[in-house]
């Protein structure tokens, strides 16, 4: 087993975004503005990515048939824009955040929006991982605790066909050792690498 890269082309950026993406995007960026001023301490990890970017790499993803299915799961789903943004593009998807505050403005926003996506508290970090504990000194922004979550989903990490994840820098190693080990022969792990864009890898 192993991960191949898929190369993903800079021309995404001229691709259109999907239907009522836009106002999503909008909504959300209202909301997680107005969700920094008003909370008064800071959520470390929490930062955002480039949902007008990432909506256009599902799309591309989507057209090219690069997925073995139509299972979507963001991981560290933030305020549960991306997760939105694939419900929004037909995909099946849920979000999983670690922060209780994160997750109860990701449930207001989709219930407001009227988008179905199931939002799970806890950490997306299974358990008994061969060689992660190397790990857990070389991440300081992902919770490296493990959890039962996927007992509460109904659903292992090997049941997905996508996920989608924004490592903070240096930290993506974390998500593809995870992934590897536990995400299903053909599934896609898609990353939002800051200045670099979207990448993209296939377990094989
Ligand atoms: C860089 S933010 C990305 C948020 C969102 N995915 C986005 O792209 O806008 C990473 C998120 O992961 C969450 N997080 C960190 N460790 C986690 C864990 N073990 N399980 C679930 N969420 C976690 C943080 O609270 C934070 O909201």
């Amino acid at each position: 087993m192993g991960l191949q890269t898929i190369s993903v082309p800079d021309s995404i950026k001229q691709l259109p975004y999907g239907d009522n993406a836009e106002r999503l995007i909008d909504l959300a960026n209202e909301r997680i503005e107005a969700f920094m001023l008003m909370d008064g301490s800071v959520i470390e990890n929490f930062v955002t990515c480039d949902f007008h970017l990432v909506d256009q790499a599902i799309g591309w993803m989507i057209d090219n048939h690069l997925a073995t299915g139509n299972q979507f799961c963001e991981l560290g789903s933030g305020f549960g824009a991306v997760a939105m943004l694939a419900s929004l593009r037909g995909m099946d998807s849920i979000g999983i955040e670690i922060e209780s505050r994160l997750v109860e403005q990701s449930v207001r926003l989709a219930d407001d929006f009227g988008v179905d996506v199931e939002f799970y508290c806890d950490s997306f970090v299974p358990r008994d991982v061969d060689g992660l504990d190397e790990w857990t000194t070389e991440v300081s922004n992902v919770d490296t605790e493990a959890s039962d979550v996927y007992d509460e989903i109904g659903a292992d990490l090997d049941d997905f066909d996508v996920f989608f994840a924004f490592p903070w820098p240096g930290e993506h190693g974390f998500f593809e050792a995870v992934f590897e080990a536990r995400a299903a022969v053909g599934a896609l792990l898609m990353t939002y690498r800051g200045r670099d864009g979207i990448h993209l890898i296939r377990k094989i």
